[in-house]
């Protein structure tokens, strides 16, 4: 099974010592960065050690701290064996500098390109091998996702029977080190917190364990992950981890930097690729890619939500229903349903305006979109026939549906909102996209005024959902699901 490598980069003895010995029981060992430290003494290290290490003095030249001799760089990891550490990790262009170790330490051959990722990784695991390396490990940066496919597949190719250490650095390269654990890689990294990463790219190795469950990460794991740039805020590795978690599903969501979604799934595909959720900027541009697509997606032009059955991409949509639900659900609590003889008033002009506008403009009696830039309001109410105002005029309209779905209230903006408060009435549906906070100012003014209202964690939660349930043919737990965005937005 891949081992947890906690490395750390404590400044003194005492310091990684005490950092060693708070770890949680399940890293299986801990990397010393000698490079990253003022001042050690060895000796204490070895003999304080709770648990196996790797002793590691990186150059300069590979991404590590170490500016002196090689000679002297090289002799500190041949006493740290000679003290009783379990590994040294020995860069392949300075192997000849270090001698026999004792019995009991074995030696990792290591090449970190802190550049990009070589051609031909092949070639370069077979001059390690050969350089007599107990262990092998190649690290690359991954300049795009697609760069992690060729070290993924070095893992599958040799990983069952050679011990190999394979990953890619940066924000990209996640992916690499947390399916290392899917192909049988000797270790994966993780920092000890955030903040404290020996190499770009690692994350704390509590995410490691409770968010992608990596010691449940096996060979037959399923990959999910949600398509976006940037990707780092989004709440849905954390949902969705927590969905497959609690219906006990051997499957695991990562976060996907993506620049091109053409070539991210060419490069993940052929390892398990199950199931995605696409967002900003990519909901359009995945459209095309697909081998099939649902009315819905092939209608409104974007597709949020990929199924992969048999190798075939299938294209879905579930923007569009959850919104429809969370606005419809608080019709039917305020007793406005049906929609037919009622006004909806959508604020803003963009993708979720758009979303919503076409899933109500067959069930709403009216729809009317407004703008601060009128154009854009007006270009998709011919688009969608509906009609179009600016800000302006939103009174006029005397809404019985009102839809925020701009920014607009925002954190860290939460004073804001674009709704006089003389437009809010007894009776009146609002639902604001924004959930952070989760209760807007325009929700409030809503509810003050006797409103029933709707926020955008209740989107967030129903497409979610959603999109679960297409992947895996289960119910979702939805209070799971709802729990954990919560706990989130609360600071959890
Ligand atoms: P999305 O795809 O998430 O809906 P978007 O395409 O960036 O986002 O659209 C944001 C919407 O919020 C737009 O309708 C924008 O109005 P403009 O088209 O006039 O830019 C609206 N918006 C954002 N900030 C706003 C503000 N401070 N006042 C009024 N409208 C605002």
């Amino acid at each position: 099974m891949t081992k947890l490598c906690v490395a750390l980069t404590e400044k003194t003895t005492d310091e990684l010592l005490a950092a060693m010995h708070a770890l949680d029981r399940r890293v299986d060992l801990v990397e010393v960065r000698l490079d990253c430290m003022a001042a050690y003494d060895l000796r204490r290290i070895c003999s304080g050690k709770d648990r196996p290490i790797i002793v590691t003095n990186r150059p300069v030249r590979q991404g590590g701290l170490f500016s002196g001799s090689e000679r002297r760089r090289v002799a500190a990891l041949a006493k740290a064996a000679a003290l009783g550490a379990d590994h040294v990790d020995v860069e392949l262009d300075a192997v000849h500098l270090l001698g026999q170790l004792p019995a009991g330490c074995a030696r990792i051959v290591s090449h970190h390109d802190v550049e990009g990722t070589p051609d031909d990784l092949e070639s370069l695991f077979r001059r390690i091998r050969a350089a007599g390396a107990d262990v092998t490990k190649i690290v690359t940066t991954a300049r795009d996702v697609a760069d992690v496919g060729p070290v993924l597949a070095l893992l599958q190719r040799h990983a069952a029977r050679t011990p190999l250490i394979a990953l890619s650095m940066g924000e990209e390269g996640l992916a690499s080190r947390v399916l290392a654990a899917k192909f049988g890689a000797y270790l994966t990294f993780a920092s000890r917190t955030s903040g404290r990463e020996s190499a770009p790219g690692q994350v704390p190795y509590g995410q490691m364990l409770d968010l992608y469950r990596l010691d449940r990460i096996g060979a037959d794991t399923a990959v999910y992950g949600v398509v976006a740039n940037p990707v780092a805020h989004s709440m849905s590795p954390t949902v969705q981890n927590a969905a497959f978690a609690a219906a006990g599903l051997d499957a695991v969501y990562l976060p996907f930097k993506v620049r091109n979604p053409a070539t991210f799934l060419e490069a993940f595909e052929p390892y398990d690729l199950r199931g995605l959720s696409v967002t900003l900027p990519h909901k359009e541009a995945m459209l095309p890619l697909m081998d099939e697509l649902d009315e819905l997606a092939a209608g409104i032009g974007a597709v949020n939500t990929v199924a992969i059955r048999d190798g075939r991409c299938y294209g879905y949509n579930t923007d569009v229903g959850a919104a429809v639900k969370a606005i419809t659900g608080a019709a039917r609590r305020a007793g406005l349903l049906p929609l037919a003889r009622r006004t909806v008033l959508i604020v803003g002009a963009g993708g979720a305006a758009r979303a919503i506008a076409y899933g109500l403009r067959d069930t709403a009696g009216r729809v009317v979109i407004a703008n601060r830039t009128v154009a854009r309001a007006e270009a998709l109410a011919r688009e969608l026939g509906l009609e179009a105002c600016g800000l302006d005029d939103m009174p006029a309209c005397k809404p019985d549906v009102l839809v925020n779905t701009t920014s607009v209230g925002m954190w860290p903006r939460v004073e804001e909102s674009l709704v006089p408060t003389s437009m809010l009435r007894r009776g009146m549906v609002v639902f604001d996209a924004v959930y952070n906070p989760l209760r807007t100012r325009l929700l409030r003014e809503a509810e003050e005024a006797g409103g029933v209202t709707a926020s955008g964690l209740e989107w967030f939660v129903n497409q979610a959902v959603a999109q679960f349930e297409l992947w895996t043919g289960q119910d979702a737990r939805r209070e799971v699901l709802e729990n954990v965005v919560r706990s989130r937005l609360a600071g959890g």
